[in-house]
């Protein structure tokens, strides 16, 4: 299991997919904050899911998520994935993405790169720890981030 990026543009510059659920019923959404690292003595990787997002209840509900990374040409896909929610329409059939049933979860044909993971912790994010300036900018009057952190069990290339 190898997996060598820059690890500062990797989420925040080239965006990825958050898919939880299964094959019959999972939803998607994008994301830019994350994280790679070790933890536990495991490769871990860590999303931020406001609560508001209907993606958030597949990744509380299920134990395992996928992170999928996409060439270029896709960032178009993955900002209407960023902006629609499943919870108002078909957005994943109108993507044009083709899901990618895995052992325990769910990934993209299209995908250059899938991290699977097994859930391992969740927390809410507590507004009393963050800076005040960025709790007054993010969540003022904003559903609050859980933040998951999971074993990175397999990774899949295209
Ligand atoms: C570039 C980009 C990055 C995003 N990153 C995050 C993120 O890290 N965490 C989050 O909760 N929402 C993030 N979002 C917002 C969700 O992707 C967006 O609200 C999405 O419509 C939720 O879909 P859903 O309701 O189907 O889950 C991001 C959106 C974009 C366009």
């Amino acid at each position: 299991m190898n997996f060598t990026t820059d690890i500062f543009t990797q989420f925040d510059k080239k965006w990825a997919l958050l898919t939880a659920g299964t094959k019959e019923k999972f939803n998607t959404m994008t994301i830019s904050w994350g994280g790679l690292g070790t933890l536990w003595n495991k490769p871990v990787a860590t999303v931020y899911v406001r609560t508001s997002r209907y993606t958030y209840n597949f990744v509380d509900e299920n134990e395992y998520f996928t992170i999928s990374f996409y060439p270029e040409q896709q960032k178009k896909v993955l900002g209407v994935l960023g902006s629609k929610s499943g919870r108002d329409m078909d957005k994943i059939h109108d993507s044009g993405l083709t899901a990618k049933e895995l052992a325990d979860s769910v990934t993209f044909e299209e995908a250059e790169v899938t991290l699977v993971c097994r859930k391992l912790f969740r927390q809410e994010l507590d507004v009393n720890n963050i800076p005040k300036d960025i709790a007054s900018a993010l969540y003022e009057g904003d559903a609050p981030h859980v933040m998951f952190i999971g074993e990175v069990v397999d990774i899949i290339r295209a």
